[in-house]
């Protein structure tokens, strides 16, 4: 079709002929809300490197969730702030941990809403890895009971599906046996399987103090630089039970999120990053961009690379627009 026979401007010509040719619209239903949960009581103490993101205990919390239900977001992922941290990470699987009371809260309050919960033990042990260390190394195997505990105990305190974030090798595989054994089998696993070793993750280091004590998370998490790997990885996890496969960061992986949803039939999750947030929120503070209007640009690329949902800090203000939206 050659100019002046077609004309691309006509179909663009009114607000109705565009929304009538739109490809890809981004609904409420796309988004996933994580939120950090501490200790305390009526405490929601703003998130420095995360501006308009909060620590809050269980009853704010509670609050929180409650509008991101009314405005129809589907699913929060917990993230807890333990009191202490260890070696061994025991606040992550503690029948009273921080996130296991989040859950409990959030169940009771907001019953309808879906409770994911990030399984890792990066927030809980004291050198700040999310595995086990063994003779200065980050050791896999050990890791794996430890993780499937923490998933059994988001699970029993009533979590509607389990994250896995901690990039050890077979713990897709050793939770879904868990889960299975201990009368769980149909929590499903949203597995963190194409985690890359990114600085995006930086401001999130910053608010639950996870940044690790040394090294670098670079022998778990991938290389940047390597896009066929994570179709090994996505199909390793879907061998070994996961139900939803995840690509995170989401904007520089585009490519990922594209390709994955070629070659794997499972849903995809895209987790846009505290980083991509904080990049966002500072370019608005500064007056150098239309803020909200850039985040639903962003989410919706997000989406028409491929993802069928979107972990974003920023659900509450998409819903809000996307509900006010002619
Ligand atoms: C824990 C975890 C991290 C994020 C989600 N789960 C941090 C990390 O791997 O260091 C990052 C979330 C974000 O940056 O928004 N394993
Ligand atoms: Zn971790």
């Amino acid at each position: 079709m050659l100019f002046p026979d077609y004309r691309a401007r006509r179909l663009r010509e009114t607000p109705n002929f565009r929304r009538m040719i739109r490809e890809t619209t981004l609904l409420v239903d796309d988004l996933i809300l994580p939120l950090f949960a501490v200790t305390g009581k009526g405490i929601k103490k703003p998130i420095a490197s995360m501006p308009g993101q909060f620590h809050l205990s269980c009853d704010m919390l509670v609050k929180t969730v409650k509008e991101a239900h009314d405005l129809g977001i589907p699913a929060v992922m917990l993230f807890g702030l333990p009191d202490k941290k260890d070696s061994l990470g025991t606040g992550a699987y503690a029948e009273s941990g921080i996130v296991q009371q989040a859950i409990k809260a959030v169940k009771d309050a907001v019953p309808d809403i879906a409770v994911l919960t990030d399984v890792c033990l990066c927030q809980y042990t004291d050198h700040g890895h999310c595995g086990m260390i063994q003779d200065g190394r980050i050791d896999n195997d050990s890791s794996l009971d430890l993780l499937a505990r923490v998933a059994l105990s988001h699970a029993r305190a009533g979590a509607d599906m389990v994250a896995p974030s901690d990039m050890m090798d077979g713990r897709v595989g050793e939770i879904r046996q868990t889960l299975d054994e201990e009368g769980f089998s149909n929590t499903p696993i949203m597995s963190y399987a194409v985690k890359y070793a990114s600085a995006f993750y930086g401001p999130f280091r910053d608010a639950v103090s996870s940044a690790p004590k040394f090294g670098d998370r670079k022998t778990y998490q991938m290389d940047p630089g390597n896009a066929i790997e994570a179709i090994r990885e996505a199909t390793m996890d879907i061998e070994e039970g996961a139900d939803i496969i995840m690509v995170k960061p989401a904007l520089s992986y585009l490519d990922i999120i594209n390709r994955l949803k070629d070659e794997i039939d499972l849903p995809i999750a895209a987790y846009s990053v505290s980083g991509e947030y904080a990049m966002i929120k500072a370019a608005e503070i500064m007056g150098w961009i239309d803020g909200q209007k850039v985040v639903m640009e962003t989410l919706l690329s997000i989406k028409r690379a491929g993802a069928d949902m979107i972990l974003t800090y920023s659900a509450i203000e998409a819903a809000k627009a996307i509900n006010s939206r002619e």
